[in-house]
């Protein structure tokens, strides 16, 4: 049995380690600024080198980890993962859906650089993922593997998942306030494109059926955790840590777990996804225990 405070440990030291390898191969991997027009450059890299937590890179790179994949060709896959992330941000903070002025603790992207180019940027880096993903040099995958990869990330991001999702949330009060739909907008808008980080690194590494259909599942249950998390800390978060503002859902009449239920039953909720993701690796061996604490992150993460 390890400590509280070993595990602590472990995980900083897991995320710092992954974090690295992330930014280092970002930094490789986008097009310098000192291309024209300089604009659209400079916006692609403000909106990704500003301090994001690199979950879903960190997802994908540790589902490798525990089937003892090698990180090489899940590296790229990681990065096309957090350039479709930043993309999505930039323009769910956009005037015309989220409306907010901060993001990882700095101007949003519409804000520095306005809103033309900052829906440019959100276009550039949906793209260039598909780019990377698709660049055999980058990519050292068989072409069956990537294939398998390109459509799993893009169903997610598409409009059965991230996009569709984006919509409902936009359009949520066009529809009974249910935890149906709740749970569906929760798991299109943010859950799919988490599931999509962790089969694509099973995907790479060659799991078993068995091993990608426990990891989808364990996905699945920390995609809708990370989302209700989020609606948690926008109610009781620190505005400062989280780098965005807070008490804006309420202020916009969103759908979230707490304005369904109230904050304690969200947290039971969370929970309970978080316990499901935790069972579904039970036939693991100690190689998942970076996803293990990730869980526990996703449910204590203060940002
Ligand atoms: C924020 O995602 C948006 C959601 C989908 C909830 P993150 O909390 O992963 O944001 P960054 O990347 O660390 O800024
Ligand atoms: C963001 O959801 C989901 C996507 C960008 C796909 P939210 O709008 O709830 O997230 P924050 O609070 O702005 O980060
Ligand atoms: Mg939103
Ligand atoms: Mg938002």
């Amino acid at each position: 049995m390890k400590t509280v405070i070993e595990d602590e440990l472990f995980l900083k030291a897991y995320l710092q380690d992954r974090q690295k390898i992330v930014e280092e191969a970002l930094e490789r991997y986008l097009p310098g600024e000192n291309k024209t027009p300089a604009d659209i450059y400079k916006a692609v890299r403000y909106s990704v080198f500003n301090g994001g937590k690199r979950i879903r890179p960190i997802l994908c790179l540790a589902a490798a980890d525990a089937v003892g994949g090698d990180l090489g060709p899940a590296i790229p896959v990681a990065c096309a993962l957090e350039l479709i992330h930043s993309y999505s941000l930039i323009h769910d903070d956009l005037p015309a859906m989220d409306n907010d002025d901060f993001r990882r603790g700095k101007p949003t992207c519409h804000k520095v650089f306005g809103e033309d180019i900052a829906i440019l940027a959100g276009d550039a880096l949906l793209t260039e993922a598909f780019v990377l993903l698709s660049r055999t040099e980058k990519v050292r995958l068989s072409a069956e593997k990537r294939i398998a990869v390109i459509q799993e990330i893009a169903q997610a991001a598409g409009i059965d998942g991230m996009v569709g999702g984006q919509a409902l949330d936009v359009l949520s009060e066009k529809f009974a306030s249910d935890e149906k739909i709740l749970r569906e907008i929760h798991r299109r808008k943010t859950g799919a494109l988490i599931a999509a980080a962790v089969r694509s690194g099973a995907i790479i590494s060659n799991a078993s059926k068995e091993k990608i259909n426990a990891l989808a599942e364990y996905g699945i249950n920390v995609g809708l955790a990370f989302q209700i998390a989020d609606d948690i800390l926008n109610v009781e978060g620190d505005r400062e840590l989280m780098g965005k503002e807070t008490g804006s859902d309420a202020a916009r009449g969103k759908l979230t777990y707490p304005s369904l239920m109230g904050l304690e039953k969200a947290k039971e909720k969370l929970a309970k996804y978080i316990d499901a993701a935790e069972v579904s690796l039970s036939d693991f061996d100690e190689r998942a225990r970076p996803l293990i604490s990730i869980a526990r992150y996703v449910m204590e993460r203060k940002s």
